[in-house]
């Protein structure tokens, strides 16, 4: 690609990532769990479902606009939650909430996000979301809670599918840290990203920091990493879920659902929406691609709980794939961050635009003026399908 050639694709703005954002954070974007099998089942899963072409149908006035739990959107898509989002870009949360808010799409922070919930409250007016894992201090969850409730956040996700944490070989082998060690392999690494550490001198958020100064025994980024090993409550289930709902009078999402029994059993514990989720390929490598977990589980829930969707997502088309096979929304995980780490704030911007106006043209093309209208009947029949009689009939 020729430097000053125009960002049309959210792979371009992948390639800028991987060229401005120092080796270890860009790997641990880039990668999937072990050998990386689910990590690519997603984004094939995706690209292998085929389109209807729809001509003849008056698509003049189209309508991306909808909701997300019981939010207006712009379209129906969302910022995913994901950890260290500030090492992409210095101040990285806060610059993704300030693009989702004025694109007018929920933004998602992590509990592992370097700015604060307070602080990402501080430069936000828009309501954003709070993902939550279960850990074992009690108290200190029931506080972020508590915090998240207070700055005004207006759903709460419980990501369910990281009991104990996949092996990520990358992140063994590059020592990832935050900030980065001061070794050898690291400083020559930094030194040819000059932005990035420009950007990173001028900030102070460079640690966990809904987490460092809140919990007591914990002051630095190493004795972080430990706790937080140490945290991650194994005992999960069910009965935790209602606790939380307990506890949290607003919107409740779980997140990491990839079974129809669990979506069930989601259902049942009282949550507002699922997420069909296997963490990007982060988690269980070998665990089938979301996209293909989709139908059935949109289906075991029916319209009592909302479905929304994440896996694999980097184009307005393959959103609307997601919508005709059962989502209500879906959200975005690398995409965001490929658009953060290649040009902060104006990269998830463009990013977000680069997603709405494939996803208008292909509804345009697929002959849909509106995204509640996404269905099965938007989607080609795979050839494996095809009727006996059909692959019998003579030629
Ligand atoms: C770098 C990175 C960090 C992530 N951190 C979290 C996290 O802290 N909490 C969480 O629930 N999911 C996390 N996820 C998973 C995303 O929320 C989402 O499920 C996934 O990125 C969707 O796949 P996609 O990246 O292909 O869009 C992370 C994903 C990535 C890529």
């Amino acid at each position: 690609m020729f430097p000053d050639a125009p960002i049309t694709s959210v792979e371009d703005l992948r390639r800028l990532a991987a060229r401005r954002v120092p080796r270890m954070f860009y790997d641990y974007v880039d990668c999937g769990s072990w050998t990386g099998a689910t990590y690519r089942a997603n984004e094939q899963g995706l690209a292998a479902i085929r389109l209807r072409q729809r001509v003849g149908i008056d698509i003049s006035r189209r309508s991306l606009s909808g909701r997300m739990l019981g939010e207006d959107v712009a379209m129906p898509v969302a910022l995913a939650p994901t950890g260290l989002a500030g090492m992409q870009w210095a101040d990285g949360e806060i610059l993704a909430a300030r693009a989702a808010e004025r694109f007018g799409v929920p933004f998602t922070l992590s509990t592992v996000s370097v700015c604060s919930i307070e602080d990402v409250a501080a430069h936000t007016s828009r309501p954003f979301w709070f993902q939550l894992y279960l850990m074992k201090d009690r108290a200190f969850m029931e506080r972020l809670v508590a915090r998240a409730h207070d700055a005004g956040c207006s759903a709460l996700v419980l990501t369910m599918d990281l009991p104990v944490q996949g092996q990520r070989h990358l992140d063994i082998k590059n020592g990832l840290s935050t900030p980065p060690r001061p070794t050898l392999r690291n400083l020559v690494n930094l030194a040819t990203k000059p932005r990035w550490c420009l950007n990173m001198a001028r900030t102070q958020r460079r640690t966990f920091r809904n987490i460092v100064g809140h919990v007591e025994g914990v002051s630095d980024a190493s004795s972080l990493a430990h706790w937080v090993s140490e945290q991650f409550d194994q005992t999960l289930s069910w009965e935790h879920v209602r606790w939380l709902r307990r506890l949290w009078d607003r919107k409740l999402i779980v997140k990491g659902i990839m079974d129809p029994e669990d979506a069930r059993a989601a259902a049942r514990a009282g949550v507002d929406a699922i997420v069909v989720s296997n963490h990007g390929g982060r988690q269980l490598d070998g665990a089938p691609s979301s996209i293909s977990a989709l139908p059935a589980i949109a289906e075991a829930v029916g319209a009592r709980t909302e479905v929304l969707f994440d896996g694999g997502v980097r184009s307005g088309q393959d959103v609307l794939k997601a919508l005709a096979l059962g989502a209500g929304g879906v959200l975005i995980g690398r995409a965001f961050l490929y658009g953060l780490g290649a040009m902060g704030e104006a990269g998830v911007t463009r990013c977000l635009e680069l997603i709405r106006r494939e996803l208008d043209l292909t509804m345009a093309l697929c002959g849909i003026t509106d995204t509640a209208d996404a269905a099965r009947a938007l989607l080609d029949a795979p050839a494996y399908s095809e009727p006996a009689a059909r692959l019998a009939a003579p030629v």
